[in-house]
């Protein structure tokens, strides 16, 4: 594995940001990662495990190790009438995995098509997306420690997932590498068109009796309707989490802001809709410098075209003020902010 110095990331991360990594090296083996950390690399003080590059906003340029995952593979590793178990190598695109599965007729990953971003990436924040989340299939975490290159499996209980959340976003943070990711993906199975909008599509394409590759192609569509295209436009996605509030301070809200959409949770709190709320304060198509906020859906954030990563936190906190100005919501980003 050769280590890169000053390599350029402007193309490894989805919002477009021009800035470069004093030390790169991209992991196409995972087995050789223990060597590399046990030697030279640990003296580079900082280490930034990078995939798709899809949920990271870089306000300057990265001095220390950026650890490119581009490592490939997947593999059936047992099969029976109901469920395969599927090892999926950090490197692989997410969004061809749910191809795989779907092709295959696979339950499980269906309503998470289109997710831009890498394999290993995936758990770090639990992606989820039309009422579907990557904690509800995921049956192992493998991970190489930086510290001292030992190997380690995580059952999915161990991960402490929760809303766009993880223990890799928390106590673990920036001290594994995610190796491989397995999944336990159901042969059989029902499919959930409860999220808005994804029946009346297949609907309009008179598919009564939908399969799981029908369901990935209405939810790209739906998806393709609102959200920008990272090819054309930087983004990351959502750049927010959706707020919770106690039922209390709901209560209010909706008194005040009766449209507000909201999404009770087990535990009695309310998840509301950050997208609306940015909206309805009238940000949505807002624009600060290079930065503005999507005109189809405003929890997303993008680069009009050459903006620095701190063009798009100035505009992230303005919304963050005006938000709580209006509502007396405090939206927290879910990108990670370099
Ligand atoms: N809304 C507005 N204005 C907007 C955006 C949204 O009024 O500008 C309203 C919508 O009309 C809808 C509600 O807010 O009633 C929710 O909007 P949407 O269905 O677009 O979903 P979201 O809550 O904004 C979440 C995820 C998305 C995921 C969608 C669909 C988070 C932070 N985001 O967005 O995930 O695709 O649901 O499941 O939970 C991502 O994480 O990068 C991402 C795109």
């Amino acid at each position: 594995m050769q280590i890169e110095s000053s390599r350029p990331l402007q193309l490894l991360n989805t919002f477009g940001i021009a800035v470069n990594a004093s030390h790169y090296v991209a992991v196409h083996d995972a087995a050789r990662l223990p060597s590399l950390l046990t030697s030279g690399a640990s003296e580079l003080q900082r280490i930034l495990v990078l995939g798709g590059g899809s949920n990271v906003l870089f306000t300057e340029d990265f001095n220390g190790l950026v650890l490119h995952m581009v490592n490939k593979g997947i593999d059936v590793l047992s099969e029976d009438d109901d469920v395969m178990i599927v090892r999926v190598a950090a490197g692989e695109v997410w969004d061809d995995f749910v191809t795989w599965s779907t092709d295959r007729s696979l339950y499980g990953i269906e309503n998470l098509v289109a997710i831009p971003g890498s394999v290993g990436a995936a758990p770090v924040q639990n992606i989820g997306a039309y009422g579907m989340e990557l904690s509800d299939t995921l049956q192992e975490v493998e991970v190489v420690m930086l510290e001292d290159g030992s190997r380690h499996n995580f059952s999915n209980s161990m991960c402490q997932f929760g809303y766009r959340t993880s223990l890799f976003k928390n106590e673990l943070k920036g001290q594994v590498v995610i190796t491989s990711v397995t999944f336990r993906l159901r042969k059989r199975g029902t499919l959930n068109l409860s999220y808005k909008g994804v029946e009346e599509v297949l609907h309009q394409r008179h598919l009564h009796h939908p399969n799981p590759a029908d369901v990935a192609d209405a939810i790209r569509h739906i998806r393709d309707t609102k959200l920008p295209d990272p090819k054309r436009t930087g983004n990351a996605g959502s750049f927010f989490k959706n707020p919770v509030v106690s039922a209390e301070d709901h209560r209010q809200l909706m008194a005040l802001h009766p449209g507000l959409p909201s999404y009770p949770q087990s535990d009695g709190t309310v998840k509301v809709a950050a997208g609306w709320l940015i909206e309805h304060a009238g940000l949505k198509g807002f624009r600060m410098g290079n930065a503005s906020v999507h005109d189809r859906q405003a929890l997303v954030l993008v680069n009009t075209g050459n903006a620095t990563g701190t063009e798009v936190v100035t505009l992230a906190n303005h919304i963050i003020k005006t938000v709580w100005i209006t509502y007396g919501i405090r939206l927290e980003p879910e990108v990670n902010i370099l």
